[in-house]
């Protein structure tokens, strides 16, 4: 036997401070998104991810613009969004607990160091928002809701479809001027949007003009990670109530006549 494989090939490449080796290959299949993967989807454990800058900082997490390519191969090129969570002092879920009321972490240990609050315990926090995020995001996916492709989870970082132009984000529903006819194409967008979440059980849990992308005349949910049961969960009915009346009002205050309670009803028909 040969000490050593001859047509190894080593890279000739390094990554730089703003860059890493994709994070794509140390994946288990469970921390990747659903099937079947989008071709767009960069696999190649020769690629490198190059941080372009922050889309934008948050109270819980910064979201940032990730270029994961293979070097010297145009065809292996693709612009991805990386949320991360943070587990620093600045993380503050302080709504939490109504959020995962009955939800159940594996180990006690981490259920304690999370109520503690402790530098452990907010890196597990952290850590179970990305997995929630992920996980809601694969199942809204694959019931066909627009969410952006949930591409991987690492540790405290999802990694997704980048929703927009070249490196221009697309614009939050609230920042969108629109015609009469465009708004009611939108709010018929939300709507189905809302019926989809439904007809899974779920309600968003944190729905506004800020959650919504419209990106070529398209609404694309985002920010998923407090997605709740809606039976399961005490707090779900007024949840699902609180997104119905956001995206409402919003619509109504542009002139147009929609009704939150009459959404709300046609959501919950859906329930039974
Ligand atoms: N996949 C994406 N594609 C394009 N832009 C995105 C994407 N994900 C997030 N963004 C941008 O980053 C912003 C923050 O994302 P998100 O709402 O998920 O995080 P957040 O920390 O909960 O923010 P906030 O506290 O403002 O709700 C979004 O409003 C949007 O402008
Ligand atoms: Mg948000």
């Amino acid at each position: 036997m040969q000490p050593f494989d001859e047509n190894l090939v080593f890279s000739t490449v390094e990554p730089l401070d703003d860059q890493r080796w994709s994070t794509w290959p140390a994946t288990t299949p469970s921390e990747r998104g659903p099937q079947p993967r989008p071709e767009w989807v960069v696999t190649s454990a020769a690629a490198i991810d190059t941080e372009l800058g922050v889309l934008k900082t948050g109270k819980e997490a910064d979201v940032f613009l990730i270029e994961r390519a293979v070097p010297d191969d145009p065809a292996q090129s693709v612009i991805l969004a990386a949320k991360r969570y943070r587990g620093s002092d600045r993380s503050d879920f302080h709504r939490s607990a109504a959020y995962t009321e009955g939800r159940r972490m594996r180990r006690s240990r981490d259920t304690r160091a999370v109520a503690s609050k402790s530098a452990y315990g907010r890196a597990v926090a952290a850590g179970a928002w990305a997995l929630a995020e992920f996980g809601a995001l694969s199942s809204m996916y694959e019931a066909g809701v627009p969410v952006p492709y949930p591409v991987q989870v690492s540790g405290t970082e999802v990694l997704m479809e980048f929703i927009g132009t070249g490196t221009m984000a697309a614009p939050r529903l609230a920042a969108v001027r629109r015609t009469p006819e465009e708004l009611r194409s939108l709010f018929e967008q939300v709507r189905e949007i809302l019926v989809a979440f439904a007809r899974a059980g779920c309600a968003h849990g944190d729905l506004s003009p800020y959650n919504l992308l419209v990106h070529d005349g398209r609404v694309v949910v985002i920010d998923l990670p407090q997605v709740v049961d809606i039976v399961a969960n005490p707090n779900g009915m007024a949840m699902l109530e609180r997104d119905c009346v956001n995206v409402c009002d919003w619509f109504v205050r542009r002139g147009l006549e929609v009704d939150a309670g009459e959404v709300l009803s046609e959501l919950v028909g859906y329930l039974w």
